[in-house]
C-alpha cells in the first residue's frame, strides 16, 4: 500500500523530470534483499529515493525517468509474476501492477533491463545515476555506455555527461511538503507515546530490553513498519555509549536510563531521545547535568527558525555545555579557550542534529556553496545535545559514568518552529511524576 495518493508521487516525478529536461535520463535502483542465513533474508526496505518517487516497496526494482523517451517518462523494471515464488515469499505487482498501481507509463520484467536501458539511453545527453550504490547496475550501465560509444560506422549515441542522482533529488527531499509533515507528525506522536510508556513501565531490576519491548510494542501496535534505527536503551554507564544496542543489562536503582528510539511510519522516521531516573528521582548531580543539557537543547531549538543554520545551533550548544561543565567543576579553565581547544569533545563528541525524513539521517545538502545552509520552512531536523561523562578518576566522583541526551524533532515554519515531538515529556518535574507510574499493554 502506498503512503500517499498516487498523484503525489506523480507530481514528485514531474518535478524531477522538469529538472532532467528532454535529454536527461535518471536511473534509481531499489536495492536487493540480503541473506541473513542460508535461505532467510534480512527485512528488505527499498531505497529511500525509490520510495520518495513511487512508494513502491519491492526489491530489485529499477526506476527510470526518461522524459524525452517514447516509453517514458516513468519506466519501471520489476520482478515478474511467479505463482510458485509468490506462494513462498509473497505477492508481486508484476508488469501489469506496476502500470496500474504504481504510476509506470511503461513497465518491463527485470530480464529486459539491459536491452531496454540501452535503447532508452541511446541519444540521451545526460545519464543521472549513483555510481557505487549498486555494483551490478553500475556494470550494466558502463557496458551500455561502452557499446553506445563504440557503434560500428555510426556516430556515438552515448550520453556525454554523467551526473549523480543525489544532486538531482536530494535538494527536493530536503524541503518537506505538507503531506510529508503530516506523516512525520504521526511518526513523532507514536514515538512520543512509546517513550512515555517506557518511562511509566520503568523500575530498577528490569532488564534494558524490557523497555525496548515496551517501546517497540507501541510502535508496532500503531502500525509502524519498524524502528527507524536500532533502539538504544542504556542504563547507568551504558548511557555514555552513543549507539549502545546490546540492551541486555539490568537497570539499577540510582541509574539514569537513556532511550533513543524512533518509529518509521509510512516510510517516514521519528528520532527521539529521553533520559530519566530509573527510580523516579534525579540525584543532585544527575539533576544538574540534566538541566544543563535541557537548557542547551532549548537554546538550540530556538535557533531553528528561518535564517538560522546548523553551525549556529551547534556553536550555541557547545558554548552552553562548556560553560555548564566549568560551573560544575568538570572542566577547568576559560570557556573560550576550552571551546578553541575542543576540550568539550571529551564529554560531547557528536553533532547537535541532522536532517530527518524518509531516512533517519536524512539527505539534503548541509551547505549552500561554502556556507552552512540557512534553515527554511519545510526543513525538519533533530536537535540532540548530550553529555557523556567518563567513569574516570580525574572526574569529580558524583558525575562519573553519567550519560544524558535529549533529542527532539523540529520543523522550521514560516515564522518559527514546530516541535514535532513536543508531546514527549522532558521536564524534570514531568519525568519524576511519570517514571514508575505503571504501564500495561493494551491491545
Ligand atoms: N538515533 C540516531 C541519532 O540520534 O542520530
Ligand atoms: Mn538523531
Ligand atoms: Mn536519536
Amino acid at each position: 500500500m502506498s503512503t500517499f495518493d498516487p498523484a503525489i508521487y506523480a507530481s514528485r516525478r514531474a518535478r524531477v523530470c522538469e529538472l532532467l529536461g528532454s535529454s536527461g535520463v535518471a536511473v534509481f535502483p531499489a536495492g536487493h534483499e540480503t541473506i541473513r542465513s542460508h535461505d532467510t533474508e534480512h527485512p528488505f526496505r527499498a531505497s529511500s529515493d525509490v520510495l520518495y518517487l513511487t512508494g513502491f516497496e519491492e526489491p530489485e526494482t529499477i526506476l527510470v525517468l526518461a522524459p524525452g523517451h517514447e516509453l517514458g517518462p516513468t519506466i519501471l523494471f520489476v520482478r515478474p509474476r511467479d505463482p510458485e515464488k509468490e506462494t513462498w515469499t509473497g505477492r508481486r505487482a508484476g508488469v501489469e501492477g506496476a502500470k496500474a498501481r504504481w504510476g509506470a507509463d511503461s513497465a518491463f520484467e527485470l530480464s529486459e533491463v539491459g536491452a531496454r536501458l540501452e535503447a532508452i539511453l541511446s541519444g540521451a545527453e545526460t545519464l543521472w545515476t549513483r555510481l557505487g550504490s549498486d555494483p551490478a547496475l553500475d556494470a550494466s550501465l558502463l557496458g551500455i555506455l561502452e557499446r553506445l560509444r563504440n557503434r560500428k560506422r555510426q556516430p556515438s549515441a552515448a550520453p556525454t555527461v554523467l551526473r549523480d542522482t543525489r544532486d538531482l533529488l536530494h535538494p527536493l527531499r530536503l524541503i518537506k511538503a505538507p503531506e510529508e509533515i503530516d506523516a512525520m507528525r504521526r511518526a513523532c506522536a507514536i514515538t512520543a507515546e512509546a517513550h512515555t510508556a517506557a518511562m511509566q513501565a520503568c523500575r530498577p531490576g528490569l532488564p534494558e530490553y524490557a523497555l525496548q519491548a515496551v517501546i517497540e510494542f507501541v510502535f508496532k501496535r500503531h502500525g509502524a513498519a519498524a524502528p527507524s534505527y536500532n533502539t538504544i536503551v542504556g542504563a547507568g554507564v551504558n548511557a555514555t555509549i552513543l549507539h549502545y544496542i546490546e540492551n541486555n543489562a539490568v537497570i539499577q536503582d540510582g541509574d539514569l536510563v537513556l532511550i533513543d528510539a524512533g518509529a518509521e511510519l509510512h516510510h517516514y522516521a521519528a528520532d527521539i531521545t529521553r533520559t530519566f531516573p530509573a527510580n523516579g528521582r534525579f540525584t543532585g548531580p544527575q539533576r544538574d547535568l540534566y538541566q544543563l543539557v535541557l537548557e542547551a537543547e532549548e537554546a538550540a531549538i530556538a535557533m531553528c527558525a528561518p535564517g538560522g543554520h546548523w553551525k549556529a545551533t551547534h556553536d550555541a550548544t557547545i558554548r552552553r555545555l562548556t560553560q555548564g561543565l566549568v560551573d560544575l567543576g568538570i572542566l577547568q579553565g576559560e570557556v573560550d579557550g576550552l571551546i578553541e581547544s575542543e576540550a568539550f569533545k571529551r564529554f560531547y563528541m557528536h553533532g547537535t542534529g541532522h536532517w530527518l525524513g524518509i531516512d533517519v539521517h536524512d539527505v539534503g545538502p548541509y551547505f549552500a556553496g561554502q556556507e552552512p545552509r540557512p534553515f527554511e520552512p519545510g526543513h525538519v531536523q533533530t536537535i540532540e545535545p548530550g553529555l557523556y561523562i567518563p567513569d574516570a578518576e580525574d572526574i569529580p566522583a558524583p558525575f562519573r559514568g553519567i550519560g544524558i541526551r535529549v533529542e527532539d524533532d523540529v520543523l522550521t515554519t514560516a515564522d518559527g518552529v514546530e516541535i514535532l515531538t513536543a508531546a514527549c515529556p522532558k521536564s524534570i518535574e514531568a519525568l519524576e511524576a511519570l517514571v514508575g507510574a505503571g504501564w500495561s499493554a493494551s491491545i
